[in-house]
């Protein structure tokens, strides 16, 4: 089994673009908002923030206290699509419960919309045209490319059907030709479904949910899940070990996490050079 290192892959992609950013006539701009007080996600944001920083971007966070109202926020959007020192706009998911996170995609400019979150790109996904994808799964294509997996003609299945991960994951595959199959939460005998796989995605949001003997011998297996158990140990989606007989996986952390962030930043380069 061999790791699929993100975190060198996301390092290399990263130094690439700091490189192009001094010819630009002005450094591209990412805000990043952020709504109330989850841990997580403030970790990630901040993260977020400092690879921007040092690719040589414009960089601003907005926090927004955790009660802020749906008008409050959308006008804090709306500002941001006026701005023109902002070519990506990215709010922080999950959001508070009373916000509702389809009003709040639609109203970011699709040009601006570096997380493929709104109707416009994830239609266009849908039918294979250009807009802005997703990253996490924009960073699982990239991961496998490095990999030299090989994509057309193979049986990929994706478990877990979020806007973010699931769905755009399972379309960018089928783009490459790979037949897909996406699983979830209410598909039966999902572990003879992944059995059958050479290709595996895991974004269910569950820890350990894929266990290792539903990997098939000489299987690729992605992990996306980033989940913290009550002792504090950080797991995927997939059981950590016994995946000796799997051809590629990616380990977490450092597998996909860095990836998703390079590929916000090229998702926002993009942005500001269209
Ligand atoms: N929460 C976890 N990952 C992401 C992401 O890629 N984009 C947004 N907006 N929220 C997230």
């Amino acid at each position: 089994m061999i790791p699929l290192d993100g975190q060198a892959l996301a390092r290399r992609l990263n130094q690439e673009l700091a490189r192009q950013v001094p010819a630009l006539p002005r450094p591209p701009g990412l805000a990043v908002v952020l709504v109330g007080e989850d841990p997580a996600s403030r970790v990630y944001v901040s993260r977020k923030g400092t690879v921007a920083h040092r690719l040589g971007f414009v960089h601003r966070q907005v926090d927004l206290a955790a009660d802020t109202s749906l008008p409050d926020l959308l006008r804090v959007v709306d500002a941001l699509n006026a701005d023109p020192t902002i070519d990506g706009i990215l709010v922080q998911l999950p959001l508070p419960a009373h916000l509702d996170a389809a009003a709040v995609a639609d109203r970011i400019d699709p040009r601006k919309d570096v997380d493929g979150l709104t109707a416009t790109n994830a239609g266009l996904l849908v039918q294979g045209r250009v807009g802005h994808v997703p990253c996490t799964p924009l960073g699982v294509m990239a991961l496998l490319a490095e990999a030299g997996v090989t994509l057309r003609g193979a049986r990929a299945v994706v478990v877990g059907r979020s806007n973010i991960v699931g769905r755009p994951m399972a379309q960018l595959l089928e783009h490459a030709d790979c037949t897909v199959t996406l699983a979830h939460s209410r598909t039966r005998d999902v572990a003879a479904l992944v059995r059958s796989a050479e290709i595996v995605v895991a974004a269910v949001g569950r820890p350990e949910f894929v266990a290792a003997d539903w990997i098939a011998p000489g299987a690729v297996v992605v992990d996306v899940g980033i989940n913290r158990l009550p002792d504090g140990r950080l797991v995927g989606d997939v059981v950590g070990a016994g995946l000796d007989h799997a051809a590629f996986v990616t380990p977490v952390p450092g597998g996909v996490g860095p990836m998703t962030i390079a590929m916000l930043m090229q998702n926002t380069f993009r942005a500001a050079t269209a």
